[in-house]
């Protein structure tokens, strides 16, 4: 149906990995409403023992070569992760002569041993909690994202998801707490998996997430069909964007809450990297009606809040402008916050009752038209001047068009659609040199063709 419609982004260097799988989900209400209820905390989560990967891995278990064709998941899990998935070589990744090199400037030892990179490189629970076939080696496995299997082990091939989750399975497939899960390492939390600018300085990558994208990005090992539906529900991609944005935003509250200075100063992580690390010579300050900060401010990163008032405005309007008036008074506080509590009490409030107004009312395809539509006036009225914001937008507007085509929704010029996503993502190839006219004139292309 949509063959001709480049609605994913695959061919972009802006996605490189990212190789989309067009999923229609939809959610059932009462399913998400449980999100809340059974979000663990990974921390919890931890508290079992991890058995390890080669204990997942067996050739009768998640071990197969190929896809069991009987069988509710395709038991070659470990194939799919082991040779295609990132999150499998997160480990090796601490061995480069670039981990090398961040982990001599930080003054740390090894970064292949040194908790501050096994944090998010690994599975690094405790030594009591590491079963026989443990090996930190494994990197990312199967039990940082599922939860220690030593209590579910035995009967979670019964098939009874909901012992499963009793028995410590972790509720991946839930929004709410997948993106708490994914963000604890994406996002960086405030205890064992923290991100501080030293680490930056000292060289490692910018962090950016979005949980559709990303969820889209990581090479599936499980198959979206009619059983899988049966067992643990429809989810609409919509939502799971929607939801990621708001727990992606409360993480990075309770970063700034839990560690907001560096000595003196604020910490720089939870700023807008772009807007220190750019070249003098290019002057690109103007005025954002949104966030009202004046030239020279010290600037959050607000690209998850700003998609959370947007968010706001397509789900839970009357919310809205309470929402923004508290972002600001946050995003104000920037040079002079003491105590963050003070300014980010109101915030929370708002975030709190824009996250129950979207449990209780799940965000549909049908309000995609409408959430198009604020993403694009928002971003073209306060000219995402920085890359952040922009680069979410990016993935919002992707998630979104790629729903609403999959729904038969898109009625709009397919040629021009794809022609204003090229401008978009040709904006943002390189974040350092990173095009606003560009990405401008991609918003305007899209906006002109659905209307
Ligand atoms: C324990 C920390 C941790 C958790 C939890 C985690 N990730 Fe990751 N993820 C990483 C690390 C580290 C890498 C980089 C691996 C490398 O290249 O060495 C990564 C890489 C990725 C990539 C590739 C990124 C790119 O630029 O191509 C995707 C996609 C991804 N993760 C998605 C997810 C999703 C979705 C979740 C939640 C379901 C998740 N991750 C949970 C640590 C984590
Ligand atoms: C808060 C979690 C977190 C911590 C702490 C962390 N990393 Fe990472 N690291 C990530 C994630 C997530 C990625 C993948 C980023 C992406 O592609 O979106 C990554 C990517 C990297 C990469 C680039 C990998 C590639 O494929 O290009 C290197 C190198 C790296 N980390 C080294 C380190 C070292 C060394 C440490 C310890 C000093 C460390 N990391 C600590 C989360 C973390
Ligand atoms: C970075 C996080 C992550 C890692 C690592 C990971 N998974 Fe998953 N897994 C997911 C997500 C997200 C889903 C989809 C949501 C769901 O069904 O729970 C999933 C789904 C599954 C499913 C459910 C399929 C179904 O039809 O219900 C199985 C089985 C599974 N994973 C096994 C594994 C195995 C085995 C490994 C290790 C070899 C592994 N996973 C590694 C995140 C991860
Ligand atoms: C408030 C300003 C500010 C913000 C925001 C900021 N940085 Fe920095 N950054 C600095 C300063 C100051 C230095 C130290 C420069 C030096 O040593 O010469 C630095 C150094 C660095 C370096 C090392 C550069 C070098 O030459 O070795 C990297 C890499 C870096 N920052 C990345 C980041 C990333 C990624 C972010 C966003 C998460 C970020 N910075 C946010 C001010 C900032």
């Amino acid at each position: 149906m949509s063959a001709d419609v480049n609605i994913s982004g695959q061919h972009h260097r802006f996605f490189e990995l990212k190789v989309a799988r067009c999923v229609a989900r939809e959610l059932s209400k009462a399913l998400f409403l449980l999100c809340s209820i059974v979000a663990l905390a990974p921390a919890q989560a931890q508290q079992v023992a991890h058995i390890g990967v080669a204990g997942c891995a067996g050739s009768t278990c998640h071990g197969s070569n190929v896809a069991f064709a009987g069988s509710n998941v395709v038991q070659n899990e470990f194939r799919i992760w082991n040779e295609q998935d990132p999150h499998a070589r997160a480990y090796k990744t601490l061995l480069t002569a670039e981990s090398q090199a961040i982990a001599r400037k930080l003054g740390i030892g090894d970064a292949h041993t040194d908790d501050l990179c096994l944090g998010c490189h690994a599975d690094n629970v405790s030594a009591e909690f590491r079963g026989d076939d443990f090996q930190i080696a494994d990197g990312v496995g199967c039990e940082v994202c599922h939860g220690g299997a030593g209590d579910y082990l035995d009967i979670h091939a019964d098939g009874d998801h909901q012992a499963n989750l009793d028995a410590g399975l972790y509720p991946t497939e839930q929004p709410e707490a997948r993106a708490r899960m994914c963000v604890s390492c994406h996002v960086g939390n405030q205890t064992d998996r923290r991100i501080t600018h030293q680490i930056m300085g000292a060289g490692h990558p910018r962090l950016s997430f979005e949980l559709n994208t990303f969820s889209t990005i990581q090479p599936a090992h499980y198959r979206v069909d009619e059983d899988y539906i049966e067992r643990k529900g429809n989810i609409s991609e919509l939502q799971m964007w929607a939801v990621g944005q708001l727990v992606a935003a409360e993480q990075m509250l309770d970063n700034v809450e839990a560690f907001p200075r560096s000595g003196l100063f604020p910490e720089f992580v939870h700023m807008d990297c772009l807007g220190c690390h750019q070249a003098m010579s290019k002057i690109t300050w103007s005025k954002n009606p949104l966030t009202q900060q004046k030239p020279g401010a010290l600037r959050y990163n607000d690209s998850h809040l700003m998609m959370s008032y947007q968010i706001a405005l397509a789900v839970a309007p009357s919310a809205a402008s309470q929402l923004l008036k508290n972002i600001r008074v946050f995003l104000n506080s920037a040079e002079s916050i003491q105590s963050p509590a003070a300014t980010i009490g109101g915030l929370r409030r708002s975030m709190a009752t824009l996250k129950s107004a979207l449990q209780q009312q799940p965000i549909t395809s049908t309000q995609g038209f409408e959430l198009l539509k604020a993403l694009l006036d928002i971003g073209l009225a306060s000219s995402h001047r920085d890359y952040a914001s922009a680069e979410q937008s990016a993935m919002a507007i992707n998630s979104v068009l790629k729903v609403m085509d999959a729904d038969g929704m898109l009625s709009a010029n397919r040629s021009r659609l794809t022609g204003g996503l090229d401008s978009i993502y040709a904006g943002l190839n390189d974040a350092e040199h990173y095009r606003p006219k560009e990405f401008l004139a991609g918003l305007r292309k899209i906006k002109s063709a659905i209307n």
